[in-house]
């Protein structure tokens, strides 16, 4: 399969590409029907939000929804006319397989924004390169980034490139890097099929030289465990390496914590009929992360300060999503201003946004914020709020 998906992103016509996702865009894979859907467009609420729904689509653009978000089996007759017309080019670029009666979607497409996201299936295969759904920290880096439009942007650790593609309007040039190739390879199909060909994603290393830019952001992977004891020692900071992205309360009711680690017994595959798979996917999301995505390696954050401060352009702005047990140290010792906003309670594990200009006068501010079912997520007024009342 995979081959196959590397094939694509390397050879299918990004028009024809572009215009499928026009095509199922119009057919219901859309942030307005997924709300009537699923009562959410927070794509992190959706795995537990799906554990709960069952039952056959109602409607076309139910069925569309069920097929890619929800990556269950749908018949094809319940899709409905402008799906129709694409589901022999879907098949034909690999995206779905299935008979002449049923249909399976090998990845999965989630609507963001205006976008369409591709990551792998709530069921796949746990191993190295699992590109894995987003979650409440996907959200945060993205919704943090002051609005304006840049020269260009650098996503550092792109993963399927959530940030780029929920807020694509914030440059003229966007460059996703990732070391994990399956995520480059679902970063640029998600571009591709949103028709956004400004952004653009490639294999590489946080660390690696390239061209600097305005601005740069990245959603950092789990501190590994060493990184955060080093980096924690003479902090204030109480946290020791944090395992979880706590969710926010939710306006739409959806579940806001996902239960523990998966059960041995489960066995979901996804393959059932309607919307539902079993009542795991939000289990296996907390539960079962592979090393890549959940963990950095040794040595990644002493790596990510100087990279940050390489990568971006004199004047510009870096906005950092990560585990305050590896930020606020780091950034003690950073020049520039620096403004770190940490979201969760006291006693839970730490995570915070980070806007740093390392060439504005310096200056260092900390403040906490808590999250509500109305702002959900760390936004640029937090930013401005820290800096006005300390
Ligand atoms: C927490 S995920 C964030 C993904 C995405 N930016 C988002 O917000 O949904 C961290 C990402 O960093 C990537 N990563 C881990 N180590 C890396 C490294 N040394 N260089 C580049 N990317 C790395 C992982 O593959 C993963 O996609």
């Amino acid at each position: 399969m995979l081959r196959d998906l590397a094939a694509l992103a390397a050879s299918a016509d990004p028009a024809q590409l572009g215009a499928l996702g026009a095509q199922l865009r119009a057919a219901g894979l859309n942030a307005r029907a997924l709300a009537a859907w699923a009562g959410t467009t927070r794509v992190a609420a959706l795995p537990a939000r799906l554990d709960e729904m069952s039952g056959d689509p109602a409607t076309p653009a139910g069925a569309v929804l069920a097929l890619f978000v929800a990556c269950a089996e749908v018949a094809r007759d319940r899709l409905g006319g402008a799906a129709a017309t694409a589901i022999d080019a879907l098949v034909a670029c690999g995206l779905i397989e299935g008979d002449a009666a049923r249909l399976r979607a090998r990845i999965a497409i989630v609507p963001i924004g205006s976008a369409l996201l591709v990551c792998d299936r709530l069921d796949a295969a746990i191993e190295r390169d699992l590109v894995c759904w987003p979650d409440d920290s996907s959200h945060h880096l993205a919704s943090a980034i002051p609005a304006g439009r840049r020269a260009d942007w650098l996503d550092l650790g792109c993963g399927s490139a959530f940030a780029p593609l929920a807020r694509p309007e914030l440059a003229h040039r966007i460059t996703g890097i990732d070391l994990n190739p399956r995520a480059v390879r679902y970063a640029q199909l998600g571009a591709t099929l949103s028709g956004i060909s400004h952004l653009t994603a490639s294999q590489g290393d946080v660390a690696d030289r390239r061209s600097p830019a305005e601005l740069v952001t990245c959603n950092a992977p789990m501190p590994d465990l060493a990184d955060a004891q080093a980096t924690s020692a003479g902090s204030s900071d109480p946290d020791g390496a944090p395992t979880t992205i706590p969710g926010p309360p939710d306006p739409d009711g959806a579940p806001t914590t996902t239960p523990g680690p998966p059960r041995p017994d489960d066995t979901s595959t996804g393959a059932s009929s309607g919307a539902s798979t079993g009542a795991s996917r939000a289990a296996r999301l907390r539960g079962a992360l592979p090393e890549i995505w959940r963990h950095a390696d040794a040595g990644f954050f002493p790596r990510l300060w100087p990279a940050l401060r390489q990568a971006v352009r004199p004047g510009g702005l870096i906005v950092v999503h990560g585990a305050c047990a590896v930020m606020l140290p780091a950034l003690a010792e950073a020049p520039g201003e620096r403004v770190v906003v940490r979201y969760t309670p006291d006693g839970a594990p730490g995570f915070a946004i980070a806007w740093w200009r390392p060439d504005a006068p310096a200056r260092l501010v900390s403040a906490h914020r808590a999250l509500t079912a109305e702002r959900p997520h760390l936004d640029p007024r937090d930013r401005d709020d820290a800096l006005a009342t300390t």
